[in-house]
């Protein structure tokens, strides 16, 4: 079969909803998030059930042409979009998106890959559940592509990544075969556990298409504060006298730097600081299971307790959901702010989170040295030890000179994670951006291995091609 064969057949198999193939209507999937790629697929696939995927799959694999599972497109390293060689159709489950079942007894989720993450908590929430995964882009990332490429997000500290999150799955294996994993057991020692498998695997050894997610029970108390801080190294003394106050009560704990708040204040509309400027700040929420359980009045204490010994300059608690809101506003749009503010060098990286400050330290000093006057914005999940280490370029300099010296960059970023026993890519995975990366990091023994599964699972490597794997 070719590929014209095979665009009639799969006209055919999804119907006139199912197939786009006007370059218009297919121009928003061939791009990523962060514009760094550009592809050339002559399809985007729309399938409204696994049965109709499954289908479309067979076809797709007797023509040869690649498949590139494409979620809410937030990828931050070019994970989503297909190459420029026209041999490669996006696919979107947004047309599968139902919630299957909920049960708040189980504490379970049952939804399809296609829905967003905001629709998935909706629907925990409506149960008195709570889905415990919140990321900047929930508003448009989905189920399929936060545990393809377990997501880690606001409240890893917490509950874990979103691999920790699954029971079950089902998948569409790269040859139309469907797996039926959708399991909601608690306990299940049955063999090697696929799901984990396919968990993080970025699309490249099956297609998720629906998942048992597990839940929480609603918390009925939520805090937020935000403080200002004189350092990295009292952000993490704030850390510990957080998780000491109530280890139970510490939901997230974000760190943001002076230069990237100010990209915010500037390029976000109806931002502002609700304390005075400083050069480093912390959000951090934390909740409780049950009401008047003096949740703020200990919270009030511990940070009076934290000013007192010279952590925290500075802080205030959201006084109603409005102000909760806007405070998470400061931390959730520096993406958006930092794309706004012209070209940067993303570095998602961790370490363990004992060494944070140290990387806060050792990292702009590497990078100075390697291009003096490089703009550095720094903010992340301190509370799990995952740093947005993000770059921009000296003033003055042409975003295209900037972006050119990426590797160095990143690699000099790198030799300092490397020192202190981290992880190239935290929670935004390897895609495609990264891919250079793997030998050097993953190579010898664990490449092997992931070559095995590759084979086993993909064997004429047709499930989003170039990604993960060099
Ligand atoms: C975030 O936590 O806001 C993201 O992972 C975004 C980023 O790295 O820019
Ligand atoms: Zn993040």
């Amino acid at each position: 079969m070719n590929a014209a064969e095979a665009l009639a057949a799969l006209a055919d198999c999804l119907g006139p909803r199912g197939l786009i193939t006007d370059p218009a209507d297919i121009a928003p999937y061939a791009e990523d998030w962060r514009r760094l790629y550009r592809g050339r697929p002559p399809a985007v696939l729309r399938p409204r059930s696994t049965a109709e995927l499954a289908a479309a799959v067979r076809i797709c694999a007797e023509a040869g042409l690649g498949i590139v599972p494409q979620g809410g497109n937030t990828s931050m390293v070019g994970g989503a979009t297909p190459s420029a060689r026209g041999d490669e159709v996006v696919l979107t489950l947004s047309r599968l998106n139902r919630v299957r079942a909920i049960d708040p007894v189980d504490l379970t989720l049952t939804i399809e890959a296609g829905a967003t993450v905001k629709a998935a908590q909706d629907a925990a929430a409506e149960a008195g559940c709570q889905l415990p995964l919140s990321i900047a882009s929930e508003g448009s990332a989905t189920i399929g592509g936060v545990l393809s490429t377990n997501a880690g997000g606001n409240m890893t500290l917490r509950f874990g990544n979103a691999r920790d999150l699954v029971l079950g799955l089902e998948v569409v294996l790269a040859d139309g075969q469907v797996w039926e994993g959708l399991r909601r057991l608690r306990k299940d020692n049955t063999g090697y556990c696929l799901r984990q498998i396919f968990l993080g695997a970025e699309g490249t050894l099956g297609i998720i298409t629906a998942a048992v997610l597990k839940l929480v029970p609603a918390p009925r108390e939520r805090l937020v504060a935000f403080a200002s801080l004189p350092s990295p190294e009292a952000a993490l003394a704030l850390l510990t006298r957080c998780q000491r106050h109530d280890p139970s009560a510490l939901l997230a704990f974000e760190y943001m730097g002076g230069d990237g708040m100010d990209l915010v204040l500037r390029h976000i509309p109806d931002t502002q600081l609700p304390i005075a400027a400083a050069g480093h700040y912390v959000l951090a929420e934390f909740a409780s299971p049950r009401r008047a359980a003096g949740l703020a009045e200990g919270v009030e204490e511990m940070l009076a307790q934290a000013m007192a010994a010279g952590e925290v300059l500075d802080a205030t608690l959201a006084a109603s959901e409005a102000q909760a809101r806007a405070m998470w506003r400061l931390r959730e749009e520096h993406a958006e702010a930092q794309k706004r503010a012209g070209a940067s060098i993303k570095n998602d990286v961790s370490v363990p989170v004992s060494l944070v400050p140290r990387f806060l330290r050792e990292a702009p000093a590497a990078c100075a040295a390697l291009m003096p006057g490089i703009r550095v914005v720094a903010f992340g999940h301190l509370g799990d030890g995952n740093i947005h280490f993000n770059l921009r370029p000296p003033e003055g300099m042409a975003d295209e000179d900037f972006l050119a010296q990426d590797h160095a960059v990143m690699d000099t970023v790198l030799g300092v994670v490397r020192r202190l026993g981290g992880s190239f890519s935290a929670e935004h995975g390897v895609g495609q951006l990264k891919t250079y990366l793997m030998p050097e990091w993953r190579g010898g023994v664990e490449l092997d291995l992931m070559r095995a599964l590759k084979t086993a699972f993909d064997p004429r490597g047709l499930l989003n091609p170039g990604k993960v794997l060099p």
